[in-house]
């Protein structure tokens, strides 16, 4: 039996976001490929984590004997969310772009999940190898070649710091051009947009189903 660990960080909820449509399908084929796994749901907008604060970090940084009540609190916190993560067999984070960059929410995920000498730090990667998927959800369009793609810093953000901190190699898939349909400016893409979600949601499927085969042992997930 496998886990997998589902991440939303859209403001919006269900269909009215690019980035939840595709990991629920994503979730939906992992759920059909191996009905006996499990699927663990973390809404970073519903649900959100404080950002990492002072009182954080030093907890992470002292003797558990000599925590006050709100240094505990706040590591046991962090270490739950530190678990769920070691605990999945793979992860898919939705993960929409907002001015450039990552959710805020997604962003404090990350900087709470990066504790050194448990899933940071030489020999002691406990999330290293982990198979991670991410939807990249975008309202224009960032890929090589177009105007903008020295303004991505999603993609390019996870792929370094999952990598050089946490030793995993995330999968992308991409929806992009997701504001054509609602700007009358970008009604020439629509098509392309079009494409682009029906892609994205084939790969969420297939990606699943593999990974849900592979994790499982289960020779009926296919
Ligand atoms: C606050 C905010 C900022 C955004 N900034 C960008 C941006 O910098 N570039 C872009 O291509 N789209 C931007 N968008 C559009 C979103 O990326 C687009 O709606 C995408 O589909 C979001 O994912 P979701 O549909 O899962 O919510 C922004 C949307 C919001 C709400």
């Amino acid at each position: 039996m496998a886990t997998l660990l589902h991440i939303d960080a859209s403001l919006f909820p269900g269909e009215a976001s690019a980035s939840r449509t595709v990991t629920a399908a994503f979730a939906d084929a992992w759920r059909e490929a191996h009905p006996d796994g499990t699927v663990v749901h973390r809404d970073l907008a519903a649900d959100p984590l404080p950002h990492i604060d002072a009182l954080t970090v030093s907890a992470a940084f002292s003797d558990p004997a000599t925590h006050t009540e709100a240094q505990a609190a706040a590591h046991a916190a962090r270490l739950a969310l530190v678990e769920e993560a070691e605990a999945a067999d793979a992860i898919v984070i939705g993960a929409p772009m907002y001015n450039f960059g990552l959710a805020s929410s997604l962003k404090a995920w990350i900087d709470h999940v990066i504790l050194a000498g448990r899933t940071l730090g030489e020999g002691t990667q406990s999330l290293a190898g982990k198979p991670v998927v991410i939807v990249a959800s975008r309202g224009g369009s960032y890929e090589p070649g177009t105007p903008r793609e020295d303004m991505e810093f999603v993609k390019n953000y996870l792929a370094s710091v999952l990598s050089a901190h946490l030793g995993i190699t995330p999968e992308f898939i991409t929806i992009q051009l997701t504001l054509a349909a609602s700007n009358p400016a970008m009604a020439d893409l629509i098509p392309l947009a079009e494409q682009s979600r029906a892609e994205a949601l084939a790969q969420a499927d297939a990606k699943a189903r593999e990974l849900a085969l592979r994790l499982s042992g289960d020779p009926v997930a296919v």
